[in-house]
């Protein structure tokens, strides 16, 4: 079986102050069936290119999106993507099976540790929880939603153990 191409879109309020991101960025543009995609970069004015984004989605077969969680969410870079890109006719709709099977993957990294992501905990809710509108998504869309692949506490996170992180981000997309 050959591998499959793996579009890696990145949003990051500012590229440029990450810490754990760009690791993990760093890690994954080592794969060579990765493209990887800097919103930020491409679209400073967050302006999206829609169709130059839905040629990219149908040239790959997985789909992983990577942001630092922000307000329980994505940052609003990625959400006007979902929200100029996933169009009618495309993502949804009576032909809009373009995403159909392609498989979904979050990466996401959060300043809150673990055990803050649970009923009871400091935040009430899991991470999967909170991602729920996502995985709507790619239900909607007809994608396979991937396990979520979450690096949590990331002040407490020491560069052993973000090189760790790294290298295990580096596994799952090798697997994908
Ligand atoms: C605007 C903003 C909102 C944030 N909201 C959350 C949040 O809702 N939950 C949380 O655990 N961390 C939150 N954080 C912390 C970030 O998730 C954390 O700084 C980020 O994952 C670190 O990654 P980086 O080194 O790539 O920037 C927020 C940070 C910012 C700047």
């Amino acid at each position: 079986m050959s591998e499959s191409r793996i579009l890696l879109v990145y949003a990051h309020r500012n590229p440029g102050a990450s810490r754990v991101n760009r690791a993990l960025l760093d890690a994954a543009a080592t794969l060579a069936n990765v493209t990887v995609h800097d919103l930020t970069a491409r679209y400073p004015d967050l302006r999206i290119d829609a169709e130059h984004e839905q040629r990219l989605l149908l040239e790959h077969d997985a789909i992983v999106l990577q942001f630092p969680f922000y307000w329980y969410s994505t940052p609003a870079i990625l959400k006007e993507w979902q929200d100029a890109v996933l169009a009618y006719g495309f993502a949804y709709g009576s032909e809009g099976d373009k995403l159909r099977g392609k498989k979904l993957m979050i990466a996401t990294t959060t300043g809150g540790p673990s055990d803050a992501y649970q009923a009871g905990g400091y935040n009430q809710f899991t991470l999967s929880e909170l991602l729920r509108p996502l995985q709507a998504t790619a239900n909607l869309a007809g994608m396979r939603y991937e396990p979520i692949f979450a690096v949590t506490g990331v002040r407490m996170l020491d560069d052993a153990a973000l090189d760790r992180t790294a290298t295990a981000y580096y596994a799952r997309l090798a697997a994908l």
